[in-house]
């Protein structure tokens, strides 16, 4: 077992269903990844099994309590023989990106993520047992269970084994600061459209110059923020192909204008 991720969570069946399909599934059936689901009100000391309560201070919803939280949790931990690393999944915590995918599945081979429900979660759960929290973006959904498949699912592809190669998310869009190319497949034609002809040229180092362009184009025209951050090698062959990528965007824009 190389990775091994609990969910704790309100709906264990709906997570633990889609975390047993397609690539993450067969990974799990050969045994690289296992990824559990922990229903939180199984650890409810209450005869309603209720897990939340009303908001000290007043004010709408209810929030999550502690104990049954912490049960669930420390009940993971000590099957694991150990602390692990837990994570609250939460608007409040930092944006998640493929450099955290990255960091968790170098960093760990254990994972505990925590969805939130209702209002959120008693802060003193998170303050005793929680050492970061993450956020799935600047929204609010109903529940941590739809940020938890993200982050289970963007780290278990990088767990080795899980993919057939490195190679497939190494040329990724957000793996080295940039966006991936446009990808095309049978048929040569569709509608009307053609395939561009140097994805059927077979010269495997003029369609590595293209992708790569198309790239580079691609995050400059739809994420300035990343393009900023690029640094390009100050080489001949880079310069000749920022110079193309120069003359192409001015063409374009000109045209436009035109
Ligand atoms: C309705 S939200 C609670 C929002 C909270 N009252 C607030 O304003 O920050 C319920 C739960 O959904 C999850 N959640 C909602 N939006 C999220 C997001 N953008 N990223 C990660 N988790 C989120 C969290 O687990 C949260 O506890």
């Amino acid at each position: 077992m190389n990775y091994w991720i609990d969910i704790m969570t309100l709906f264990p069946d709906t997570v633990g269903d889609l975390m047993n399909e397609s690539i993450l599934g067969r990974a799990q059936d050969r045994g690289y990844i296992r990824i559990e689901t922990h229903q939180i009100r199984d650890y409810t000391t209450n005869k309603q099994n209720q897990v939340d309560d009303y908001p000290y201070g007043g004010g709408r919803g209810c929030v999550m309590q502690a104990q049954p939280l912490h049960d669930c949790w420390q009940h993971i931990c000590e099957s694991h023989g150990q602390r692990v690393h837990t994570i609250f999944l939460s608007p409040c915590g930092k944006v998640f990106t493929q450099a955290d995918a990255k960091r968790l599945a170098a960093d760990y081979d254990k994972l505990i993520l925590v969805c939130g429900h209702y209002e959120g979660v008693d802060q003193r759960f998170i303050d005793a047992c929680v050492d970061e929290e993450i956020s799935l973006g600047d929204f609010v959904l109903t529940g941590g269970e739809i940020p938890a498949m993200a982050v289970a699912d963007a780290v278990c592809r990088l767990v080795p084994g899980v993919l057939p190669d490195p190679e497939c998310f190494e040329n990724e869009s957000h793996w080295d600061g940039l966006l991936e190319y446009p990808q095309y497949s049978r048929p040569e034609e569709w509608m009307g459209r053609r395939v561009p002809a140097i994805l059927l040229s077979g010269d495997h180092a003029r369609i590595a110059r293209w992708r790569r362009k198309q790239s580079i184009i691609r995050t400059r025209l739809r994420r300035p923020d990343m393009y900023e951050k690029l640094t390009f090698q100050d080489t001949k062959q880079e310069r000749k192909l920022l110079a193309e990528i120069e003359e192409e965007l001015e063409e374009t824009e000109h045209g436009s204008q035109t």
